[in-house]
């Protein structure tokens, strides 16, 4: 395996002087990996930091943690579980009880090459995960964004393995591939980010996507030995982007977490929004139709009629 890359910022470079006392920062899939790296990083801002996720208990356990490394952090931990949409609307009404206002919300929380399965509301587990339980969780968030606050959503270079199929975003009429799955609510995530933008920009709310590198977390755990050399050899969805390759340097979540706080804090982006970044910067190697904003906006209709 190649070496972990070291030189980059990490996380906790990012907010080295920043600011957000008073501020809110809601963080999905803040038990484990990026969030919880996000999560220590936001805490150490000032800023009132809530960790979202499934299990309660590794919630604690990060909150645990996060204030061993910073005493003065303040937290709040609420169950959220985006395969159930019943789960994210009592998330989100505790989440508006802790934070009438809030200033970042970070799309973090993610599936990878699941075997197929079906959410508690039937839908297929990473497009569920992923996006429309995101989706949802927004939309019941937005009318709490504050004026210049931001939402960061994770999508991944993942995203130039499949477009999201409008018209079978559940798998119900093809063979299930876990890879073409992840790809398209990796696609999804930026086509939400690109909705988002062009509603929320003339109230001030901006929304960026995020490729965090290839980070050692336990979000490969569902891959095979053989699924890293099947990956190398898949043909993009799109002819003129590059292969995905994860066989490059991986980074620990300390400086794989950069990017998506780089995101939710840094002054060079506050003009700017529907935007992919990656190490800390714009990146234009985006596969088009991720970028489409008719698109996007006919995901976002689709979206709302599954969540309704
Ligand atoms: N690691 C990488 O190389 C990489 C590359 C590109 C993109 N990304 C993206 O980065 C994000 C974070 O990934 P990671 O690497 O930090 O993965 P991770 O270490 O596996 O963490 C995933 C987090 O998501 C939470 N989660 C999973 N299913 C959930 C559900 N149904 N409801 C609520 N929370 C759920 C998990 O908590 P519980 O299951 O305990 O609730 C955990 O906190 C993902 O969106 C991923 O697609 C990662």
């Amino acid at each position: 395996m190649a070496a972990p890359r070291l030189g980059s910022p990490t996380a906790l470079d990012i907010v080295d002087g920043v600011d957000l006392t008073g501020k809110t920062c809601v963080i999905t899939g803040a038990s484990a990996g990026l969030g919880r790296e996000s999560a220590r990083a936001l805490a150490t801002t000032g800023a009132h930091v809530i960790l979202a996720a499934r299990k309660v208990a590794a919630l604690r356990d990060a909150q645990d943690w996060i204030r061993s490394e910073v005493p003065a952090a303040s937290m709040s931990v609420v169950e959220l579980d985006l395969t159930s949409l019943a789960s994210v609307r009592t998330a989100a009404a505790v989440v508006r009880d802790l934070a009438p206002q809030i200033h970042v919300l970070m799309n973090n929380a993610g599936v990878m090459f699941t075997p197929f399965g079906r959410t508690a509301d039937g839908f297929e587990i990473h497009f569920g995960t992923n996006h429309l339980g995101h989706y949802a969780l927004t939309r019941l968030l937005t009318p709490h964004l504050a004026e210049g606050g931001r939402i960061v959503i994770l999508s991944s270079d993942g995203h130039r393995m499949s477009d999201v199929d409008l018209d079978d975003p559940n798998w119900e009429r093809r063979e299930y591939d876990k890879f073409a799955a992840y790809g398209a609510s990796k696609t999804a995530n930026v086509l939400h980010m690109v909705d988002l933008d062009r509603r929320l920009r003339d109230r001030g709310v901006r929304a960026y996507a995020v490729h965090p590198g290839v980070v050692a977390t336990s979000l490969a755990r569902h891959m095979k030995r053989d699924d890293f050399e099947r990956l190398t050899r898949l043909e993009p969805a799109d002819p003129d982007q590059e292969r995905i390759d994860v066989r490059h340097d991986f980074l620990m979540p300390e400086h794989g977490a950069a990017t998506q706080v780089w995101a939710a804090v840094s002054p060079e982006l506050a003009d700017t929004g529907s935007v992919y970044l990656a190490d800390c910067r714009i990146r234009d190697d985006v596969a088009p139709y991720a970028l489409d904003e008719e698109h996007a906006a006919e995901l976002s209709s689709l979206s709302e009629r599954l969540c309704a």
